[in-house]
């Protein structure tokens, strides 16, 4: 079991941030933004996910994961947090957040079903997560010249999430989730994942008149496809949840505690 820390991160997200925050590019700027509106509702659905797959376990299967789930709990909540602030900025800057209904939608359609179908696309997000952070943590350079305060955020939350991969994906295997589901969630989550970043990094780029620039098309190419491209490099971790003996401790998490360890200074250990 994993000992996951809740950190207080020590930066100012009360003050604006400006519309191009990521090095002046509309296409990152957008791209960012995007992900960060589906997390306040996001990460609470994770958490109630993970609080009730916890519940559901016997007694005696409880206590293993009783300080990892309090840590994930925890942690997603620092985060969404944050991001709520981040978010507000982005509001007062006219961007309409259209993930946030949609997400809350699907949401409710799992309610007083089995937790574990709830833990499954819990766990099958985080492994988009994982591998998302995993990405920034070896590409730093994608937030090159950005808000200080902002970049630091990603990186903050990037390895908190290479931390925690491994919580969900373990309660729904312990509460006896089956492969079949595991995969059918991931499948689920994989469509929709991808359909609302493209469509929300779109209504972002739109709202901010930078949609048709040539240089919006080329950041774009740039950083999905490109050498150091998400899809490109992303593509074969995304892939390997597929594996029938595939877990999240697999993936290397190196970069994560090596940023944590470099950045100390950032931040504050909660209760520690
Ligand atoms: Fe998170
Ligand atoms: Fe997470």
């Amino acid at each position: 079991m994993t000992d996951l820390v809740v950190r207080r991160l020590l930066v100012d997200m009360e003050a604006p941030i400006s519309r191009h925050w990521c090095g002046g590019d509309p296409f990152r700027s957008a791209f960012f933004n995007a992900l960060s509106m589906s997390f306040p509702v996001g990460e609470q659905f994770f958490i109630d996910s993970v609080r009730n797959a916890f519940k559901a376990l016997p007694a005696d299967k409880q206590a293993p994961f009783d300080a990892e789930v309090k840590g994930f709990i925890g942690q997603e909540a620092t985060h969404r947090r944050l991001h709520a602030l981040y978010n507000a900025h982005l509001d007062a800057l006219g961007l309409p957040n259209a993930w946030e209904p949609r997400a809350k939608d699907r949401i409710r359609r799992l309610e007083g079903l089995d937790p574990r179908h709830a833990v499954a696309a819990t766990a099958a997000n985080e492994h988009f997560t994982a591998i998302f952070a995993q990405w920034l943590l070896h590409n730093p350079s994608v937030l090159e010249s950005a808000d200080s305060r902002l970049s630091t955020m990603w990186l903050w939350h990037a390895a908190e999430e290479a931390e925690h991969r491994c919580t969900a994906f373990d309660l729904y295997k312990a509460l006896g989730g089956n492969e079949k589901w595991r995969l059918r969630w991931f499948r689920i989550v994989t469509v929709f994942f991808l359909t609302d970043i493209l469509r929300q990094t779109v209504t972002n780029l739109r709202a901010d008149r930078t949609l048709w620039r040539r240089a919006t098309w080329a950041s774009a190419w740039r950083h999905l496809f490109g050498k150091q491209g998400l899809i490109r490099q992303t593509f074969g971790p995304w892939r390997d949840y597929f594996k029938s003996d595939f877990h999240p401790s697999h993936h290397d998490a190196a970069a994560s505690v090596n940023w944590l360890v470099t950045h100390r200074a950032s931040y504050q250990p909660v209760g520690g």
